[in-house]
């Protein structure tokens, strides 16, 4: 079997510094490479101006390869055009993007210093699985230095409409881009819609049989995989986390009262603002549940150095003072807001204790959290998960209560719903939820895109018949 060389901005480690705080797309790889092994090539999430040598490092059947930043290509690629450009732009907030050439040369300069570093450790069977909006033209680089080994992307975020992809200027480099993998994998079918209609109608291009899309010389697949959690092993993990001292302190200091939680890096793609007024809205219209509710929010820091990023913890500081100072007690906390984040296992204990799991974004790829919810719960005393119809997950989850995130009052009337279903509802809302992510695991989306990979590069007659759009 060929070595699996997997590139990512992030790379996790489970000791790293940023423990805690891993977005889905950590998570998600570690699962799918604990099993499968190889390399991981990446940042070592350091910024330091003299060392620039890659680090190996062997944990487990994972060789990690992590390389630092210099300061100017973390303020330009991570913190500009990665951050400021990219991920605003993909999840539906032009109005947040900060374009500057200078930071999208800063990005390009990033992705090559990674392809002369993987050019040193790349052999002639390796299989190449590049993530992420921060390597999008890492693949055509490896091409042009003559790479021929199968090369597959996957995106974690959303990709836009072609409407929404005209504001950044460039943009059709981003879809010409994409075209030299051979696999370029979606989260779901609205992303990989997007993605189609930019090819045909941003670039002239045309859509092929077998989902081959094609413009000039360049051919590529483009499909769905939606990313998913380790069904299995997840409860086991759960049971461990109820052993921690703060699941057992958490445990003791509820009392009788429900607990409603939400775990959302400090990010505004996930609806903190809307989600605070709907439980706000929640205590201010129905006075039963006074006293008789907590709602935990954990959010540790993200990208903390982006202006719009310290914007948003400010107006969320705001909103948990209001709701804090409108409705506690001397003896009781309405919300309980945090931000730093908790070993997993604690954190999966703590969804199993939750009766009401929030996972509202205004926009997401998927949302890991929402599936860890799920799989998290007791089965025959499962809790109720509250998901905005604008993350990837709905499309799978939809015997979750589906909310609309923008809808404030709708939220706060779901919210009411959760809390008072009755036992039988929970329990068949929640079996319909797990029958989806026992097929559909962290596994069965590596396996299927790396065979899916392997199929699309072994040598084959290519059908390359134009199929109207
Ligand atoms: C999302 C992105 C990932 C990213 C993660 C955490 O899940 O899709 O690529 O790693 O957020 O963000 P950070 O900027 O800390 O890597």
């Amino acid at each position: 079997m060929s070595r699996l060389i997997v590139v990512s901005n992030r790379v996790a480690k489970t000791d790293g510094a940023n423990k805690g705080s891993e977005g889905g797309l950590a998570v998600g790889v570690m699962a799918a490479m604990e099993k499968a092994g190889g390399v991981w090539f990446g940042w070592s999430g350091k910024v330091d101006n003299r060392d620039e040598t890659a680090k190996h490092e062997v944990r487990g059947n994972i060789e990690y390869v992590t390389v630092n930043m210099r300061q100017s290509e973390y303020n330009q690629y991570y913190k500009g055009y990665a951050n400021s450009v990219l991920w605003p732009l993909f999840h539906q907030r032009p109005e947040l993007m900060q374009y500057s050439d200078r930071d999208l040369s800063g990005y390009i300069q990033v992705n090559k210093k990674f392809a002369e570093e993987l050019l040193k450790i790349i052999a002639p069977t390796d299989t190449i699985w590049i993530h992420d909006y921060h390597l999008i033209p890492l693949g055509k680089i490896l091409r042009e230095a003559g790479v021929r080994n199968p090369i597959g992307f996957f995106l974690h975020t959303p990709f836009p409409s072609l409407d929404l992809l005209r504001t950044v200027p460039g943009y059709k480099n981003v879809l010409e881009a994409l075209l030299h993998y051979d696999l370029v994998g979606f989260q779901t079918e609205a992303d990989h819609l997007g993605f189609c209609m930019g090819v045909c109608q941003g670039l002239g291009g045309e859509i092929l049989k077998h989902d081959r899309l094609r413009y000039g010389d360049r051919h590529c697949t483009a499909r769905v995989y939606p990313i998913s959690v380790e069904t299995q092993a997840l409860p086991g993990v759960a049971d461990r986390g109820e052993t921690t001292q703060e699941y057992q302190r958490l445990y003791e200091s509820l009392g009788d009262r429900k607990l409603l939680i939400g775990v959302d890096r400090l990010d505004y793609s996930k609806g903190l603002v809307r989600r605070f007024q709907a439980y706000d809205r929640l205590l201010g219209h129905n006075n039963e549940f006074l006293r008789q509710v907590v709602y935990l929010q954990i959010s540790p820091t993200s990208r903390g150095d982006v202006q719009a990023y310290g914007d948003l913890a400010k107006r969320i500081d705001r909103e948990a003072g209001h709701i804090i100072g409108t409705y506690a007690d001397f003896d009781w906390m309405p919300l309980r807001y945090l931000n730093r984040g908790f070993r997993r296992k604690t954190i999966l204990a703590m969804y199993r204790l939750a009766h009401v799991g929030l996972v509202t974004p205004l926009k997401d790829g998927m949302n890991l959290v929402a599936k860890e919810y799920v799989v998290a719960q007791k089965p025959e005393d499962p809790g109720v998960l509250v998901l905005s119809e604008l993350a990837g997950a709905a499309d799978e989850l939809d015997a979750a209560v589906i909310v609309n995130p923008y809808d404030v009052d709708g939220m706060a009337g779901a919210l009411a719903k959760a809390l008072q279903m009755p036992l039988d509802e929970r329990v068949d809302r929640w079996k319909s939820m797990m029958s989806v992510l026992k097929k559909q695991d962290i596994h069965a989306w590596q396996q299927s895109f790396l065979g899916d990979l392997l199929h699309l590069t072994k040598p084959q007659t290519i059908d390359s018949t134009a199929l109207k759009y």
